[in-house]
C-alpha cells in the first residue's frame, strides 16, 4: 500500500473529556499547538457541549481562542445542538462535528435524546453550516457494541451513517465507543456501510479497551478506509460509556502506517514527544507503546 491516510487527532477532545485530572486551559492550548507542529492535518480541538455534562471541556471558547490556528490544518469541535453551534460560531469555529449513535440506549445516555430526535437536532445545524460555509463531520457511536444494549445490528449502523451523509456531513466517523470490536467484525461493518456511503467519506474511530484497535484499523485499511481517528498518548473515553477506555494511540497508528508504506505527513518523533509530554501532565506514563519505545531509542 503506497498511499495517504489522514489521521484525525482527537486527543484534545476525546482524550481530555474523560480526564479525572483537571487540565489547565493553557495546557490544553499548548497541547494543540504542539500537535499543530507535527504535520497533522486535522485536530479536534474541544467540545461545545453542555458544561454540566462534560465539565472537563467547559473552557471550550477560551481554548479555541487561545490556539495558534495554522493554515492547512482543520480544528473541528463537537456540537450537540444549535446552542453548541451558536457558541462555536461565536468563538470563530469553521468546522464542527455532530454525534449520534447506532444504539438508542447509548444515545439517550450520552445526549438525552433518541437517534431520530438527535438527527432532527442536526438538521438546522447542517442548514446553517451550509449557509455559513462551515464543514460538518458526523459521528456514529457504538458501531460494534453498546454498553447498555450489547449487540448492535450492522443494519442500524448503516442506516444512521447513511442518514448523516444524506443530511450533508462530508465525512462519517464510525466509532467503536467501548472498544469491543474485533477485526473481522469491524471490516464487515465498514464494508456494509460503504455500500451506502462512499468509502472516501468514511473514517474509523476505535477505542482500545480490549487491545483490538490496531488490528481493527489494519483490517479496515484493507477494506479501503483512508481516514483514521486516534488520540495522542492513547488518551480518551466517553464519560457516558461505562468501561470505555482510551482511543487508539496516534503514535501507534502512525508507526503501523509507516511500516505499511503509507504516508501520513506526520513527524512521529515529534508526535511521540507530545504524547509523553501530555502523559507527564496527567501524571502517568504514555499510553502509546510506540511512544515508550521511541523514548528509549
Ligand atoms: P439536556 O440537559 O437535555 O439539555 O442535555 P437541554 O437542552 O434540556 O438544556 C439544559 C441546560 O443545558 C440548559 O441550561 C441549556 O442552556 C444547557 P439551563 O437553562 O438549565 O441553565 N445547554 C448547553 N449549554 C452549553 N452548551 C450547549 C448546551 N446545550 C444545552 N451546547 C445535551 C442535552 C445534548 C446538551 C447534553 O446531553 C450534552 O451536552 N451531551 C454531550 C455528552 C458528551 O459530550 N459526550 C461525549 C462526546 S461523544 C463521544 O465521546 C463519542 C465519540 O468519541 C465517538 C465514539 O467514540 O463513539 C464522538
Ligand atoms: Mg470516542
Amino acid at each position: 500500500m503506497n498511499d495517504f491516510v489522514r489521521v484525525v487527532e482527537v486527543g484534545p477532545r476525546d482524550g481530555l473529556q474523560n480526564e479525572k485530572t483537571a487540565v489547565a486551559t493553557a495546557d490544553k492550548i499548548a497541547l494543540i499547538d504542539r500537535l499543530s507542529a507535527t504535520g497533522l492535518r486535522t485536530i479536534e480541538a474541544t467540545s461545545f457541549v453542555s458544561p454540566r455534562w462534560v465539565p472537563q471541556l467547559a473552557d471550550a471558547a477560551e481554548v479555541y481562542a487561545g490556539i495558534d490556528r495554522r493554515p492547512g490544518i482543520a480544528y473541528p469541535v463537537l456540537v450537540p445542538n444549535e446552542q453548541g453551534y451558536d457558541r462555536a460560531r461565536a468563538a470563530g469555529v469553521t468546522e464542527v462535528a455532530v454525534f449520534t449513535a447506532a444504539s438508542e440506549a447509548f444515545n439517550r445516555a450520552n445526549t438525552n435524546a433518541g437517534i431520530d430526535e438527535s438527527i432532527e437536532r442536526f438538521r438546522p445545524i447542517l442548514a446553517r453550516a451550509a449557509a455559513d460555509g462551515v464543514k460538518v463531520r458526523g459521528y456514529v457511536s457504538t458501531v460494534l457494541g453498546c454498553p447498555y444494549q450489547g449487540e448492535v445490528a450492522v443494519s442500524a449502523v448503516v442506516d444512521v451513517a447513511r442518514r448523516l451523509h444524506d443530511l450533508g456531513c462530508y465525512e462519517i466517523s464510525l466509532g467503536d465507543t467501548i472498544g469491543v470490536g474485533t477485526p473481522l467484525k469491524a471490516r464487515r461493518m465498514l464494508a456494509a456501510v460503504a455500500v451506502e456511503v462512499p468509502m472516501a467519506a468514511l473514517a474509523v474511530h476505535f477505542h482500545d479497551t480490549y487491545g483490538q484497535a490496531l488490528a481493527n484499523i489494519a483490517a479496515c485499511l484493507e477494506e479501503g478506509v483512508r481516514v483514521v481517528d486516534s488520540a495522542v498518548s492513547g488518551a480518551g473515553g466517553c464519560p457516558y460509556a461505562r468501561g470505555a477506555s482510551g482511543n487508539v494511540a496516534s503514535e501507534d497508528v502512525v508507526y503501523m502506517l509507516q511500516g505499511m508504506g503509507i504516508d501520513t505527513g506526520i513527524d512521529l518523533p515529534a508526535l511521540a514527544a507530545t504524547g509523553r509530554w501530555l502523559a507527564g501532565l496527567l501524571g502517568r506514563e504514555t499510553g502509546s507503546k510506540a511512544g515508550r519505545a521511541l523514548a528509549a531509542t
